[in-house]
């Protein structure tokens, strides 16, 4: 199957997890990707992957919650692939804290990244992707769709990633694209030893309830199976929904 082929593609946090998985797979299914990252070499590392596997790719180095670094990751997949076909917005970050314990600028840098940077990756996309009749899919989580203790600043995030992927459909649904998130319960990634930790004096239980009906956490070829099918022509009439791919959903 190859559902990507002459298709081409840009994917956010594809250095590392689910980004990573994301681009993989694209790539196995025909597409060139544009794999960006805060951290260049790890990029670099994708697609020196897709490009081993006999894939195009290029790597890009960008932080999504800065506007120019946004519209260049764009402009860059554009000029190499001359048209983009789909934007799937993975980068993320999330720390847990009690929330008298959270600073600022960490409440800033989860909204700035998960949230702004997924608008401003879209913002910048949206005129190609209208060009080609195109597919965005955005990365929320359930902890978009209900609370988690310990994470105000990563539901607040991703509950925005949630309604702000809605609003995008709902705003261009007749010129014929297509937005969509998956909403991941717990994935087998490097986010979860550098800060789903509950912090000291909470009780885990209290985090991980909502979740207590999934039997494990997922791999991350298994959310990037959601996305890719969101983002291919077999989704072609869901638009506008959040995906929850957390093994029994109890939402
Ligand atoms: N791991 C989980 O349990 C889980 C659950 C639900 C949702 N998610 C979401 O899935 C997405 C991917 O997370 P993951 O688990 O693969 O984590 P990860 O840490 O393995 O990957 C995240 C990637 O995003 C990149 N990134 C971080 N900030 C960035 C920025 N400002 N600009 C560009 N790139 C940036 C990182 O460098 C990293 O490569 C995130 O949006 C995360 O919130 C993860």
């Amino acid at each position: 199957m190859a559902r990507f082929t002459d298709k081409t593609a840009l994917v956010t946090g594809a250095g590392s997890g689910l980004g990573r998985a994301t681009a993989l797979l694209l790539a196995r299914e025909g597409a060139a990707v544009a794999c960006v990252d805060l951290f260049g070499e790890t990029a670099e590392k994708t697609a020196a992957e897709i490009s081993a596997g006999g894939g195009r790719a290029f790597p890009g180095e960008a932080n999504v919650a800065d506007q120019n670094a946004c519209r260049t990751a764009v402009a860059d997949a554009v000029a190499a692939f001359g048209h983009l076909d789909v934007l799937c917005n993975v980068a993320g970050t999330g720390k847990f804290s009690h929330t008298l314990d959270l600073e600022l600028g960490a409440w800033q840098t989860a909204l700035d990244v998960n949230l702004t940077g997924t608008f401003l990756m879209c913002q910048a996309a949206l005129p190609h992707i209208l060009e080609v009749g195109g597919s965005i899919v955005n990365t929320a989580s359930i902890a978009g769709l209900r609370g988690q203790a310990y994470a105000a600043a990563y539901c607040a995030s991703k509950g925005g990633v949630v309604l702000l992927t809605k609003a995008l459909a709902v705003e261009y649904a007749k010129q014929g694209i297509r937005v969509n998130c998956v909403c991941p319960g717990g994935i087998n990634t490097p986010l979860i030893p550098a800060g789903f930790i509950p912090p000291e004096g909470a009780e885990a239980d209290l985090i991980f309830r909502a979740s207590a009906a999934s039997p494990r956490m997922a791999e991350p070829d298994e959310v990037a199976n959601t996305i890719a099918f969101l983002a291919s022509d077999e989704a072609s009439f869901v638009n506008g929904t959040a995906l929850v791919v957390d093994g029994c959903t109890l939402h």
